[in-house]
């Protein structure tokens, strides 16, 4: 099967860059085009460079406003030529008229059961709102933050004396698998965002996010 060619923006760790690394280096059908930072200090430009994927950082803080900083990106991106971008703890709010670029081809994870705890912090909001479930979610971006139809979870268990750290390295965990997971049906055309920006997988609309438990692989 040909490889679809992607772009992965970060800010961080990049662990999730990583799971997706290891994916295609077994059987996800990606080509990592490039890893690209706003931080030149993220570890994950570092996972990058020892698989051989060239990097690039983008300052945001050498731009003067947040439209020349997400025009300059949107240029670098498309120079990767990418039919899917992957946010992977890219740790910035995009401008409307970059999130409709990649409209149906930009896909985020976040580390919360959506539309549970949107934005920063999540675990420790989930440990003060006692919830029993939490976990992540892995969405197509749409302009509201955090707010694009979601595509699958997986939740964990909260436990008594969870504390965030903990709480966030069981969530990870689930992480590393539900996004190779979606990446892979996109890659394989069985994902997409339909006009009336309704997730269809395998030719059904999906009512509801898929649950990990039961998604067909
Ligand atoms: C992950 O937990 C991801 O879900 C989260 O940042 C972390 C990045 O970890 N993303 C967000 O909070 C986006 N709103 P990683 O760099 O190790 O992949």
């Amino acid at each position: 099967m040909s490889r679809l060619p992607i772009v992965v923006l970060i800010s961080g760790g990049g662990t999730n860059l990583q799971a997706i690394i290891d994916a295609a280096n077994r059987d996800l059908p990606v080509e990592i085009k490039a890893v690209i930072s706003n931080h030149a200090d993220a570890y994950g430009l570092e996972r990058a460079k020892q698989a051989g994927i060239p990097t690039a950082v983008l300052k945001h803080r050498d731009f003067p406003d947040r439209d020349s900083f997400d025009a300059a990106l949107m240029k670098l991106i498309d120079s990767y030529r990418p039919g899917l971008v992957l946010l992977a703890g890219f740790m910035r709010i995009l401008t409307p008229d970059f999130v409709r670029h990649y409209h149906g081809r930009m896909l985020n994870i976040h580390p919360s059961l959506l539309p549970d705890f949107q934005g920063l912090h999540t675990h420790q909001r989930a440990i003060e709102a006692d919830v029993q479930k939490h976990g992540a979610s892995i969405h197509f971006v749409t302009e509201e933050l955090d707010g694009g139809p979601i595509i699958l979870q997986a939740s964990v268990p909260v436990l008594p004396d969870d504390e965030a750290d903990n709480l966030a390295a069981r969530v990870l965990e689930k992480e590393h698998i539900i996004y190779p997971l979606a990446v892979n049906w996109f890659a394989q055309g069985r994902l997409l965002l339909n006009d009336a920006d309704q997730v269809v997988l395998d030719g059904k609309i999906i009512d509801s996010p898929v649950q990990l438990e039961q998604a067909p692989r």
